[in-house]
Protein backbone atom coordinates (compact mmCIF):
# COMPACT_ATOMS: atom_id res chain seq x y z
CA UNK A 1 0.00 0.00 0.00
CA UNK A 2 1.29 3.39 -1.29
CA UNK A 3 0.70 7.12 -0.16
CA UNK A 4 1.17 8.94 3.50
CA UNK A 5 -1.96 8.78 5.01
CA UNK A 6 -3.44 5.03 5.04
CA UNK A 7 -6.51 6.23 6.71
CA UNK A 8 -8.98 3.01 7.47
CA UNK A 9 -12.38 3.02 7.29
CA UNK A 10 -14.26 0.12 8.98
CA UNK A 11 -17.74 -0.90 8.29
CA UNK A 12 -20.18 -2.67 10.88
CA UNK A 13 -23.60 -3.44 11.62
CA UNK A 14 -23.96 -4.45 15.02
CA UNK A 15 -21.41 -4.99 18.11
CA UNK A 16 -18.04 -3.74 16.36
CA UNK A 17 -16.02 -5.80 18.26
CA UNK A 18 -13.81 -6.79 15.84
CA UNK A 19 -13.78 -3.44 14.67
CA UNK A 20 -12.75 -2.28 18.39
CA UNK A 21 -10.06 -5.12 18.06
CA UNK A 22 -8.69 -3.08 15.16
CA UNK A 23 -8.86 0.21 16.85
CA UNK A 24 -7.12 -0.73 19.84
CA UNK A 25 -3.89 -2.83 18.14
CA UNK A 26 -4.07 0.44 15.85
CA UNK A 27 -2.86 2.62 19.34
CA UNK A 28 -1.43 -0.14 20.74
CA UNK A 29 0.99 -1.04 17.88
CA UNK A 30 1.52 2.30 16.59
CA UNK A 31 0.21 1.99 13.11
CA UNK A 32 0.34 5.74 12.86
CA UNK A 33 4.41 6.19 13.75
CA UNK A 34 4.93 3.19 11.87
CA UNK A 35 2.56 3.07 8.73
CA UNK A 36 0.98 6.25 8.62
CA UNK A 37 -2.26 4.23 9.40
CA UNK A 38 -5.40 5.20 11.36
CA UNK A 39 -8.91 4.29 11.94
CA UNK A 40 -10.23 7.42 10.63
CA UNK A 41 -14.33 6.67 10.23
CA UNK A 42 -17.28 3.94 11.59
CA UNK A 43 -19.79 3.79 9.51
CA UNK A 44 -23.04 1.74 10.34
CA UNK A 45 -25.91 0.14 7.62
CA UNK A 46 -27.84 -0.07 11.10
CA UNK A 47 -28.56 3.43 13.34
CA UNK A 48 -28.97 1.29 16.56
CA UNK A 49 -25.47 -0.57 15.80
CA UNK A 50 -23.40 -0.64 19.40
CA UNK A 51 -20.16 -0.34 18.05
CA UNK A 52 -21.33 3.24 16.98
CA UNK A 53 -21.22 4.61 20.06
CA UNK A 54 -17.73 3.39 21.22
CA UNK A 55 -16.31 4.68 18.17
CA UNK A 56 -17.65 7.96 18.70
CA UNK A 57 -16.78 7.72 22.59
CA UNK A 58 -13.11 7.06 21.43
CA UNK A 59 -13.05 10.13 19.38
CA UNK A 60 -13.51 8.19 15.45
CA UNK A 61 -15.77 9.61 12.99
CA UNK A 62 -18.98 7.68 12.86
CA UNK A 63 -21.68 7.51 10.33
CA UNK A 64 -24.87 5.54 9.89
CA UNK A 65 -26.02 5.01 6.24
CA UNK A 66 -29.95 2.96 6.87
CA UNK A 67 -30.51 1.01 4.06
CA UNK A 68 -34.35 0.99 4.78
CA UNK A 69 -33.93 4.34 2.94
CA UNK A 70 -32.91 3.02 -0.47
CA UNK A 71 -35.36 0.46 -2.61
CA UNK A 72 -32.39 -0.30 -4.37
CA UNK A 73 -29.06 -1.85 -3.74
CA UNK A 74 -27.29 0.44 -6.13
CA UNK A 75 -28.09 3.46 -4.46
CA UNK A 76 -27.75 1.99 -1.06
CA UNK A 77 -24.22 1.45 -2.31
CA UNK A 78 -23.42 4.25 -4.10
CA UNK A 79 -24.53 6.44 -0.47
CA UNK A 80 -22.14 4.56 1.41
CA UNK A 81 -19.37 4.86 -1.44
CA UNK A 82 -19.69 9.04 -0.51
CA UNK A 83 -19.45 8.88 3.01
CA UNK A 84 -16.67 5.84 2.63
CA UNK A 85 -14.80 8.30 0.44
CA UNK A 86 -15.04 11.60 2.02
CA UNK A 87 -12.75 9.44 4.61
CA UNK A 88 -10.07 9.07 1.69
CA UNK A 89 -9.44 5.42 3.00
CA UNK A 90 -6.34 3.26 1.63
CA UNK A 91 -8.37 -0.11 3.41
CA UNK A 92 -11.98 -0.57 3.82
CA UNK A 93 -12.63 -3.37 6.70
CA UNK A 94 -15.92 -5.18 7.03
CA UNK A 95 -16.14 -6.53 10.20
CA UNK A 96 -20.12 -7.73 11.20
CA UNK A 97 -21.10 -6.25 8.07
CA UNK A 98 -24.29 -7.57 7.40
CA UNK A 99 -25.05 -6.45 3.80
CA UNK A 100 -24.16 -7.86 0.55
CA UNK A 101 -22.55 -5.49 -2.01
CA UNK A 102 -22.73 -4.83 -5.09
CA UNK A 103 -20.22 -5.64 -8.09
CA UNK A 104 -19.55 -1.61 -8.53
CA UNK A 105 -18.72 -1.17 -4.97
CA UNK A 106 -16.49 -4.14 -4.66
CA UNK A 107 -14.92 -2.86 -8.47
CA UNK A 108 -14.74 0.57 -6.65
CA UNK A 109 -12.68 -0.63 -3.64
CA UNK A 110 -10.24 -2.93 -5.48
CA UNK A 111 -7.23 -4.25 -3.75
CA UNK A 112 -8.38 -1.98 -0.84
CA UNK A 113 -11.65 -4.24 0.46
CA UNK A 114 -11.31 -7.23 3.16
CA UNK A 115 -13.83 -9.00 5.18
CA UNK A 116 -14.01 -11.58 8.19
CA UNK A 117 -15.92 -14.31 7.61
CA UNK A 118 -16.62 -17.00 10.53
CA UNK A 119 -15.84 -20.26 8.48
CA UNK A 120 -12.60 -21.80 7.70
CA UNK A 121 -13.54 -20.62 3.94
CA UNK A 122 -14.41 -21.65 0.92
CA UNK A 123 -16.26 -23.93 3.71
CA UNK A 124 -19.47 -22.39 5.17
CA UNK A 125 -20.17 -19.14 2.74
CA UNK A 126 -23.17 -17.64 3.78
CA UNK A 127 -25.10 -17.55 7.59
CA UNK A 128 -25.69 -20.15 10.47
CA UNK A 129 -21.59 -20.91 9.72
CA UNK A 130 -20.81 -22.84 13.42
CA UNK A 131 -24.38 -24.71 13.42
CA UNK A 132 -23.80 -25.67 9.80
CA UNK A 133 -20.38 -26.79 11.03
CA UNK A 134 -21.55 -28.65 14.13
CA UNK A 135 -23.97 -30.17 12.15
CA UNK A 136 -21.72 -31.68 9.66
CA UNK A 137 -19.70 -33.17 12.65
CA UNK A 138 -16.39 -31.19 11.56
CA UNK A 139 -14.10 -31.06 13.92
CA UNK A 140 -12.60 -27.79 13.57
CA UNK A 141 -14.14 -24.57 12.73
CA UNK A 142 -12.75 -20.90 12.76
CA UNK A 143 -12.80 -17.67 10.78
CA UNK A 144 -11.40 -16.25 7.43
CA UNK A 145 -9.73 -12.88 6.45
CA UNK A 146 -10.10 -12.48 2.84
CA UNK A 147 -10.24 -9.98 -0.18
CA UNK A 148 -13.48 -9.16 -0.83
CA UNK A 149 -14.73 -9.82 -4.12
CA UNK A 150 -17.83 -9.28 -6.66
CA UNK A 151 -18.60 -13.41 -5.23
CA UNK A 152 -20.37 -13.64 -1.37
CA UNK A 153 -16.95 -14.95 0.61
CA UNK A 154 -14.61 -15.63 -2.44
CA UNK A 155 -11.64 -13.44 -3.13
CA UNK A 156 -8.27 -14.21 -1.93
CA UNK A 157 -7.50 -15.70 1.95
CA UNK A 158 -4.94 -13.46 3.82
CA UNK A 159 -5.55 -15.46 7.05
CA UNK A 160 -7.12 -18.35 8.93
CA UNK A 161 -7.84 -19.02 12.61
CA UNK A 162 -8.52 -22.38 13.54
CA UNK A 163 -10.78 -23.80 16.74
CA UNK A 164 -11.54 -27.03 17.90
CA UNK A 165 -15.54 -27.79 18.18
CA UNK A 166 -15.78 -30.06 21.40
CA UNK A 167 -18.22 -32.66 21.99
CA UNK A 168 -21.77 -31.27 23.14
CA UNK A 169 -20.45 -27.30 21.65
CA UNK A 170 -23.83 -24.88 20.72
CA UNK A 171 -23.13 -22.46 18.13
CA UNK A 172 -23.21 -19.73 20.27
CA UNK A 173 -19.93 -21.47 22.34
CA UNK A 174 -18.69 -21.88 19.47
CA UNK A 175 -18.96 -18.30 18.37
CA UNK A 176 -17.60 -17.14 21.62
CA UNK A 177 -14.39 -19.22 21.34
CA UNK A 178 -13.95 -18.23 17.55
CA UNK A 179 -14.59 -14.81 17.77
CA UNK A 180 -11.54 -14.71 20.45
CA UNK A 181 -9.33 -15.49 18.13
CA UNK A 182 -11.17 -13.04 15.62
CA UNK A 183 -9.90 -10.36 17.42
CA UNK A 184 -6.47 -11.49 17.36
CA UNK A 185 -6.29 -12.59 13.85
CA UNK A 186 -8.28 -9.55 11.78
CA UNK A 187 -5.70 -6.40 13.56
CA UNK A 188 -2.79 -8.85 12.94
CA UNK A 189 -3.78 -9.54 9.13
CA UNK A 190 -4.29 -5.76 8.71
CA UNK A 191 -0.89 -5.56 10.11
CA UNK A 192 0.42 -7.23 7.66
CA UNK A 193 -0.85 -5.26 4.32
CA UNK A 194 0.12 -2.00 5.76
CA UNK A 195 3.45 -3.03 5.85
CA UNK A 196 3.31 -4.63 2.96
CA UNK A 197 3.42 -8.00 3.24
CA UNK A 198 0.30 -9.16 1.52
C1 LIG B 1 -18.03 -11.91 13.49
O1 LIG B 1 -18.17 -13.24 13.89
C2 LIG B 1 -17.62 -11.83 12.04
O2 LIG B 1 -16.81 -12.90 11.65
C3 LIG B 1 -18.93 -11.92 11.33
O3 LIG B 1 -19.84 -11.20 12.15
C4 LIG B 1 -19.36 -11.19 13.49
C5 LIG B 1 -19.23 -9.74 13.88
O4 LIG B 1 -19.01 -9.54 15.24
N1 LIG B 1 -18.81 -11.44 10.00
P1 LIG B 1 -18.61 -8.08 15.74
O5 LIG B 1 -19.70 -7.11 15.27
O6 LIG B 1 -17.28 -7.73 15.21
O7 LIG B 1 -18.64 -8.19 17.25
Amino acid sequence: MVGVNKNIVILISGAGSNMAAIVRASRERRWQLRFGAQVTAVISNKPSADGLAWAAGEGIATGVVDHRAFDRREAFDAALVTHIDAHHPALVVLAGFMRILTPGFVQHYEHRLINIHPSLLPAFTGLNTHQRAIDMGCRVAGATVHRVTAELDHGDILDQAVVPILPGDTAQALAGRVLVQEHLMYPRAIERLLAGAN
